[in-house]
Parts: structure tokens; C-alpha cells; sequence
């Protein structure tokens, strides 16, 4: 049989790391239900033109990541790459009433160069606050992010904020800023000469020295904003001055969606290298009408699952202990089996995860089977055991051995299991 491997950019999560995955997951899971946001699931794949729309032609995104494949029946599908489309799409054709405050843990593909930090396929973890347009909205989508963070016990982040302006300040932002890049085209990459010309937005999302080097003259959106959005940006900045969160202004944060309009914000780690982006989001109030809906302003965020369990120190909430909450069962001989067969239904019974082995191995190979399996606890079910009607309990952690009376045993377990692991 040939030897098969996974593909290029995607990843296996194992033990201990699945555990820490869905640690984070029912973290987001319930502070996004502390902020009053319900579950919206949404399909893998959608029609090609929904991500065109939302994403803008000129972003690499579209450009160059999509997996995008023709099904049987001639349509164009892609696999989606980001969770946002989906979700508006989803509460367009359901007709569910606005304002609705929706999130997501869902994988999402991206064909781009793998590296640390960087799959091809990915899990975002999003919220979309949808209908509802005050500023203090996007602050508040702002620190429910740094909220999250800071409960995985990660602190070393900084969010970097921005305003670039509605349909009223930006076509004559974009007049400039073209007009100035046209200026300095020779200077600036191939990839670039062709974005200016569809969103000349899309160019300070290039990574290339020289476009940068342009780009640190440039005009930049945030100032100029008309009144409504300048003050709407002053509001979301007021409203960060008074949290406790590490945050800065960062003129040149466009993010590489042609979604957004007004505040755009990203949280940075210095402990991710050049993947630094720990998640982003922004306001993104035309994506309805886009989808031929009626208009209705909304904001959101995507924090990338990977990126995040790259970035959380050892000391954090989701990393489990060496040893679980498994009780792992010996026995010593034939006869004792069914007994042990009997105790393993009676904690299983009791929601008190355990296992036994099957196999007549001698008891050292049991205690190391416990072992392998990460038990906090062994039960030992022995020829005196069972005459007496007790159990050995020995505290794989500590290597205390005990002798406990049948009918004190679940006590005796939940008292260990309660107390803490290390
Ligand atoms: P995004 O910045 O494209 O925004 O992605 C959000 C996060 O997903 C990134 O900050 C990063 O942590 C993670 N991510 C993106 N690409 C990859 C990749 N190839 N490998 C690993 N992680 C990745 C959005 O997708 C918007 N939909 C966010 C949003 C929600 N805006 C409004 N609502």
C-alpha cells in the first residue's frame, strides 16, 4: 500500500495539543456567550461569487488563495477562506432579524505559502455583531478579542487600530492616494502596479521593501476621514484609552479585505515571528447591499486558532495536566477480570472516565499501560481485594497507595479528582 501523507499546510492535531484546541474553543465558546453571540454554522464550501463580492477582486485572497473547484454540476464552489461571507449570507437568506449577534469556530482554506503560523487550512474562531452601528460596538468587538486573549493567559499582544473611511471620504482618498501611486509606480512591484489601479487600499498590504518604502510617504486614510467618521474614530479610540489593554494607532492598517469601511484593528504577538497577526477585524457596513440585501451596518473579528495556540505561555488555563481524570483499572488474574469488567461499567456509569486493559498481561505492563494513558489513578482489583470487598487506590501522581472499602470508592475518587492535579 503506499505510504500516504497529509497535505502540504494542513495539520494533525494530537493529544496533548487536540485537548489544548478545544480548550480554547470552549473558552471562545463561552465568552462569546457572555457577550450575548449565538452559534451560526455555515457551509464548507459556498458559490464562488459570494467571496469575489466580499473580498474584493483586487485582494491576494482572491487572487491568488482560493481553492476553488468546479463540481459535478458546473458550478464554481470554493472552500471557504475566511468566515464572514458566510455568516451574512446566512442570516440574508434566512431572514433572521437584525440586530443578531452571531459567532463561529470553523476551518477555512487558504492556498498560501505554509510557514510557522501560516496553514493552508486553519481554524477561525469569529463574531460578527450585525445591525448595529455605534462605535462603541467596534470597541467593544475590540476587547472582547483581547478578553479572550488575556483569559488563555496570553498578555504579550498589542492591537493596532484604524479608520479608512466610508463611501462619503473615500473616493477622494482614493483619488489622492492613486494620483500618488501613479506617481511612484516604477518603484513599486508588478503585483502592486496592477492593485493600485483596482484598490489602490489593497497596496499597503504589500510586504515587498520597496512598496513599503513608497508607502511611508503616502496618504494615508485616517486623515482623510469626513466628520461622521472622524468622529466615530474618536469614540472608539476614547473608549480604548480607558481600557486596560495595550493598543496603538497604525495609520497604514488597511487589512486585506475590501470589506471594510471605517475602524479596522489587529492584534499583534511579537512571539509569532513574521505570521504576527494573532486575529483582526473591523467595521464592514456595505457587505449586505453587497449581497443584495438592505442596508446594515455590522462589525466583527476572526482570531486564528493556530496563531493563538502558538502564542499561549505554559502557565495558561488550557494546557492540561500532565496526568487526567482517568482511572485506570488492574487486575490480577482471570477471576478478578470480571470484577474489573464489572467496576469499569459502574465508574463509567458514574460519568467517571476509565479504562482497563483486556489483555492478561502481568501487572507491571498494566501499571505502564496506566501510564501511557496520562490516569491519575489506579484501581487495583486483587484476589484479597475481592474477598474483602475493597479496592487498592493508588495516586499515580503522588505514588500514595491506599486501601478503600467498597462503598466509600466514588467519594473516594471524586475527593482526588476535585483536588489539584499537581
Ligand atoms: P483575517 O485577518 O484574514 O480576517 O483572518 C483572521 C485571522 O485568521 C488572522 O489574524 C490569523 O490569525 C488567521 N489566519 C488567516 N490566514 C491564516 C492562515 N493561512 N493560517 C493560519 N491562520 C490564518 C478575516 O478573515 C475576517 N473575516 C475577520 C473579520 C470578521 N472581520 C470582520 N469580521
Amino acid at each position: 500500500m503506499p505510504r500516504t501523507s497529509r497535505p502540504k499546510g494542513t495539520q494533525d492535531f494530537l493529544p496533548p495539543e487536540s485537548t489544548k484546541k478545544s480548550r480554547i474553543e470552549t473558552i471562545f465558546r463561552e465568552l462569546a456567550t457572555v457577550y450575548g453571540y449565538q452559534e451560526v454554522v455555515t457551509p464548507t464550501f459556498e458559490h464562488t461569487e459570494l467571496f469575489i463580492k466580499s473580498s474584493g477582486t483586487a485582494s491576494d485572497i482572491v487572487q491568488k488563495e482560493m481553492y476553488t473547484f468546479t463540481d459535478r454540476g458546473g458550478r464554481s464552489l470554493t472552500l471557504k477562506p475566511e468566515g464572514t461571507p458566510g455568516a451574512v449570507r446566512a442570516v440574508l437568506e434566512n431572514n433572521l432579524h437584525l440586530p443578531c449577534r452571531l459567532f463561529y469556530i470553523s476551518p477555512c482554506f487558504r492556498y498560501s505559502r505554509p510557514q510557522k503560523g501560516r496553514y493552508r487550512e486553519f481554524y477561525q474562531l469569529g463574531v460578527e455583531a450585525l445591525g448595529e452601528a455605534s462605535p462603541l460596538v467596534d470597541a467593544e468587538t475590540i476587547a472582547f478579542g483581547a478578553t479572550f486573549f488575556t483569559r488563555l493567559g496570553i498578555t504579550d499582544f498589542t492591537i493596532k487600530v484604524n479608520s479608512i473611511g466610508c463611501r462619503t471620504c473615500r473616493p477622494a482618498y482614493r483619488e489622492k492616494l492613486l494620483n500618488f501611486l501613479r506617481e511612484n509606480r516604477g518603484k513599486m512591484c508588478p503585483d502592486c502596479q496592477t492593485r493600485m489601479e483596482i484598490n489602490p487600499l489593497r497596496t499597503f498590504d504589500c510586504k515587498n521593501e520597496p512598496c513599503q518604502q513608497v508607502l511611508t510617504s503616502a496618504p494615508l486614510p485616517s486623515s482623510h476621514l469626513c466628520p461622521e467618521c472622524h468622529a466615530h474614530f474618536q469614540e472608539v479610540i476614547s473608549s480604548l484609552k480607558n481600557s486596560p489593554f495595550n493598543w496603538e494607532l497604525d495609520p497604514h492598517l488597511v487589512r486585506g479585505l475590501d470589506y471594510y469601511n471605517r475602524t479596522t484593528f489587529e492584534y499583534v504577538s511579537s512571539a509569532l515571528g513574521a505570521q504576527s497577526s494573532l486575529g483582526g477585524g473591523g467595521r464592514y457596513d456595505y457587505l449586505f447591499e453587497e449581497f443584495g440585501g438592505p442596508p446594515a451596518p455590522a462589525v466583527g473579528l476572526a482570531i486564528g486558532l493556530e496563531r493563538t495556540l502558538l502564542t499561549i505561555p505554559a502557565s495558561s488555563p488550557v494546557f492540561p495536566p500532565e496526568r487526567r481524570n482517568l482511572v485506570f483499572i488492574v487486575w490480577t488474574g482471570p477471576g478478578e477480570m470480571a470484577n474489573a469488567r464489572e467496576l469499569l461499567a459502574t465508574l463509567r456509569q458514574q460519568n467517571i472516565p476509565a479504562l482497563m486493559t483486556y489483555e492478561p498481561v502481568r501487572l507491571k505492563r498494566q501499571f505502564h499501560l496506566a501510564d501511557l494513558a496520562g490516569a491519575r489513578l489506579c484501581l487495583i482489583v486483587g484476589e484479597d481485594e475481592v474477598r474483602e470487598n475493597t479496592y487498592g487506590l493508588k495516586n499515580l501522581i503522588t505514588g500514595e497507595q491506599t486501601t478503600v472499602p467498597a462503598a466509600n470508592l466514588i467519594p473516594a475518587i471524586l475527593a482526588l479528582f476535585n483536588s489539584p492535579a499537581e
